[in-house]
């Protein structure tokens, strides 16, 4: 039998933990697998995916800036792919045809495990990241606020649900009373400005989930911490995408004693 093999494919992706991630679930099941990392330019990437099929691979991860590339690129789609307008993983199916599906959705929901109460939900961006976060609130019966500093872009997210969404740029006045604050911008990265609302609006026992994680301890996850409020790190949803994708690539659920969480915060440098 040839080995599975699958990778992450973006522009740049040397910067992916995808592969530190899969080497671990394959090892802890001893698996004869593969999983590699490729930069691909996005005027090569919709040719480097036709050749998927005769490469023999069973699909790969997808990361910027090919997220919505990916998607046109499949032959089908997922409900949730088509309504992210993205998709994070292209499976190839015995009949060589693409499959797109965004599991940025399950990362979210993973992220979101710790009772994320069911008072209103502040999301924060309008990007591929933010609308998989919406996907995943929609689903839910509670209030959604939409804050971009691009108001154009909350609303146009906004408008692909026939929910209401409540949609604006200032933050502050977005989380009075707010029980769960999501950051799904790029504020907080290393090297980025912070994002550092006054968290005190917010309800006491609200969940505080930052999708970056480098740094691992965001300004706003230290700010949550120090005001008793609940948080949660971005490599909580780096993780939750990549469990469906594992299975997906080789039909083993990644279930295993890893502590995958400490394993990254080991790999990135940083205490968990
Ligand atoms: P991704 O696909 O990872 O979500 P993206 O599509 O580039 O990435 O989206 C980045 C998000 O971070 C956007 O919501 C962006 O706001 P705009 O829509 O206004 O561009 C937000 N963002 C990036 N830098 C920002 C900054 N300095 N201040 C406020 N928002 C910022």
């Amino acid at each position: 039998m040839i080995r599975p093999f699958a990778a992450v494919v973006g522009w740049p992706a040397n910067h992916s933990l995808s592969p530190v991630m899969m080497r671990r679930w394959l090892d802890d099941a001893g698996m004869d697998g593969e999983y590699g990392r490729l930069e691909i330019p996005s005027d090569h990437f919709d040719a480097f995916c036709r050749s998927l099929p005769a490469l023999g691979w069973t699909g790969v991860n997808v990361t910027s800036p090919h997220k919505s590339a990916a998607l046109t690129a499949a032959h089908t789609a997922t409900e949730a792919a088509q309504a992210v307008g993205a998709a994070n993983l292209l499976t190839v199916g015995s009949d060589g045809r693409l499959k797109a599906d965004n599991t940025d959705i399950a990362g979210v929901a993973e992220a979101l495990k710790p009772d994320a109460g069911s008072g209103p939900a502040v999301l924060v961006g309008a990007g591929g990241a933010a609308a998989a976060a919406l996907f995943h609130l929609a689903s839910q019966d509670r209030e959604i606020r939409l804050v971009n500093r691009t108001r154009a872009k909350a609303e146009a997210l906004a408008a692909r649900y026939d929910r209401p969404v409540g949609v604006g740029t200032d933050i502050e006045s977005a989380l009075d009373g707010a029980a769960l604050l999501i950051n799904a911008t790029t504020l907080g990265m290393a090297g980025k400005p912070a994002l550092e609302p006054d968290l005190s609006p917010m309800t006491p026992a609200a969940l505080v989930f930052d999708m970056v994680y480098t740094p691992l301890e965001t300004r706003l996850l230290k700010a949550a911490r120090r005001s008793g409020r609940r948080s949660v790190d971005g490599l909580a949803m780096l993780i939750g995408q990549a469990r469906p994708s594992f299975e997906a690539f080789y039909s083993v659920r990644p279930l295993f004693g890893t502590d995958m969480h400490a394993h990254l915060a080991t790999h990135l440098g940083e205490t968990a």
